[in-house]
């Protein structure tokens, strides 16, 4: 397959000359777009929407028929691991993800496998595959993956959690238990990322949501560890083409030197963060992800367009940064302001490209 069309995406990445500043956002499909909810109603819920291919390219592609995005994102969802592992994924109405067998029992835990991507999560590799046929190289496709710590704090809790109590326990009573799943789902994110990759993402991005509610001591054992196993695992070129990968950890503010040394070619920022000190610090190394506040999406278009101005001022002259918010779009946001962010990136963002230099 051909390299896109619109490559602003990959060459910031990897902090290549490009005219503009490229934009996505994290869970650009979902709940604020009526179309989504139209396609999750004929699919009957958000589980058989992930696992049905053709539902899922319908969804994947609802962005880009509105908003001119720099890049497309693999609809599905970080708990499929854990749900193809037996844990019994199902959404309670409004409560988010939940599983009928947490994991806590020590005999559980010594019988987890790690699952083969291409039988329990077929349906992924083939959305992946038919994604990519209906973008038609118009713009590249991000792959994902939660982080092993991240999956473990669904897995173990069995859903959502403020406090992260049973994870938590485990770490430091068992910690030796905790690590027989980190590195079980280390393993299971390496084979499903590289089944991703040979099915047409190209581009991988670990979701690491709540790495940042470990201590400053245990995030690199516990959480960062396991995602440089996983990069140092990955087909990192396909079909003569770098495969960049962006690791994100949400309230990660505080380890940007060690993430930026783990073998990603790109560190997701939440909006907590300033990316310029955090250019400055890491900037040579990697590109940067990143920060709007989701929240700024409720305000006035004049607002938005300022608030966009002040991220890209604050990365300021040059290239290696993609545009996104801090954390996923929320489900209460004006599609109409998704437009203002995009025009706003794409109109603001040329004045600090170079592209000349690059012939
Ligand atoms: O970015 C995209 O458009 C791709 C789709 C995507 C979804 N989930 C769809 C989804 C991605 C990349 C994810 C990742 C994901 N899933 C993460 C990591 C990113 C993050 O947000 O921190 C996490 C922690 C999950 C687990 C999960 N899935 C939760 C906590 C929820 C409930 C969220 C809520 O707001 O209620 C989900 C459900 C989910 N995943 C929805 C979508 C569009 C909403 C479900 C619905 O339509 O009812």
């Amino acid at each position: 397959m051909a390299a896109p069309k619109n490559d602003t995406f990959l060459r910031a990445l990897l902090r290549q000359p490009a005219p503009y500043t490229p934009v996505w956002l994290m869970r650009q499909a979902g709940r604020y777009l009526p179309e989504y909810n139209q396609t999750r109603a004929r699919a009957g819920d958000f589980l058989s929407l992930c696992k049905n291919p053709a539902f899922a390219t319908e969804v994947t592609l609802q962005p880009l028929q509105r908003f001119p995005f720099d890049a497309a994102i693999l609809f599905s969802d970080i708990l499929t691991i854990p749900d193809a592992m037996g844990l019994g994924l199902h959404f309670a109405d409004g409560e988010g993800p939940k599983f009928y067998r947490p994991l806590r029992d020590e005999r559980d835990i010594r019988a987890l496998a790690v699952p083969d991507p291409t039988a329990e999560l077929r349906y992924v590799l083939e959305a992946v595959r038919e994604i990519r046929r209906a973008l038609n190289d118009s713009v590249p496709l991000i792959g994902f993956s939660g982080s092993p710590f991240t999956l473990a704090c669904y897995m173990i809790e069995g859903g959502a959690s403020s406090d992260f109590r049973h994870v938590k326990t485990m770490l430091y009573q068992r910690p030796d238990l905790l690590h027989r799943i980190l590195d079980v789902n280390a393993r299971a994110v390496t084979a499903y990322l590289n089944a991703q990759i040979e099915h047409g993402a190209q581009v991988v991005m670990i979701f690491d949501t709540w790495g940042g509610a470990l201590s400053h001591a245990a995030y690199p054992e516990f959480s960062l560890g396991y995602m440089s196993k996983i990069i140092a695992g990955l087909i990192r070129k396909r079909d003569g083409e770098r495969v960049p990968i962006i690791v994100f950890t949400k309230g990660g503010g505080g380890w940007l030197n060690a993430i930026a040394e783990c073998g990603c070619d790109a560190v997701g920022l939440d909006w907590t963060v300033d990316i310029g000190a955090a250019r400055a610090a890491i900037g040579q190394r990697v590109a940067l992800q990143g920060n709007l506040d989701p929240s700024v999406l409720f305000a006035e278009p004049q607002v938005i367009e300022a608030e966009v101005a002040k991220v890209l001022a604050s990365f300021g002259a040059g290239d290696g940064h993609v545009f996104n918010l801090g954390h996923g779009i929320s489900q209460f946001t004006q599609p109409d302001r998704v437009h203002a962010m995009v025009e706003a990136v794409h109109r603001l963002s040329p004045q600090y490209h170079c592209l000349t230099t690059a012939a």
